[in-house]
């Protein structure tokens, strides 16, 4: 059995809320139920969490590190200046997929800076909530290497 956290950032709790154009219609349940969907028939458990607090998922992350064989992050704003959270990720040493449901190099100035590209092992952006169902595929293949 391979555990894998599932952490979403500040403001993913307001998908369904959030423009439809950039993020798509889904709430945040809507898609873990389609990750969870998607792993059936699997060896695969999921932990989410989510929180629009950078220091309650770092708390979260060090509390679940030993229990889990990698991670999917989709950090938020936090993808552009979130250096506590980035510390917290790399003492991980697990892989890491990282998510974003927009295709943040093509909006505003401010995203383009993804501070998380360079320690994870694949970054999917844009593809809006296939995205996730996309992380998963390729955490597993790389787990199973
Ligand atoms: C996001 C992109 C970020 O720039 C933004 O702040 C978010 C969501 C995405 O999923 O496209 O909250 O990570």
């Amino acid at each position: 059995m391979k555990k894998i956290i599932v952490i979403n950032g500040p403001n993913l709790n307001n998908l369904g809320n959030r423009s439809p154009k950039h993020y798509g219609k889904l709430t945040l349940d809507k898609i873990i139920y389609l990750m969870r969907k998607h792993s059936e028939n699997t060896n695969i458990k999921f932990l989410f969490y989510q929180s629009n607090h950078e220091g309650r998922i770092i708390d979260f992350i060090q509390k679940k590190v030993k229990e889990a064989s990698g991670i999917i992050i989709n950090p938020g704003a936090l993808t552009h200046y979130g250096y506590s959270l980035k510390d917290a990720l790399i003492d991980t040493n697990l892989p890491i997929v990282e998510v974003h449901l927009s295709e943040i190099k093509n909006r505003e100035k401010f995203r383009k800076l993804d501070i998380f590209e360079d320690i994870v092992i694949s970054v999917i952006s844009g593809l809006k909530e296939d995205g996730y169902l996309k992380a998963i595929d390729l955490l597993i293949s790389y787990l199973n290497k």
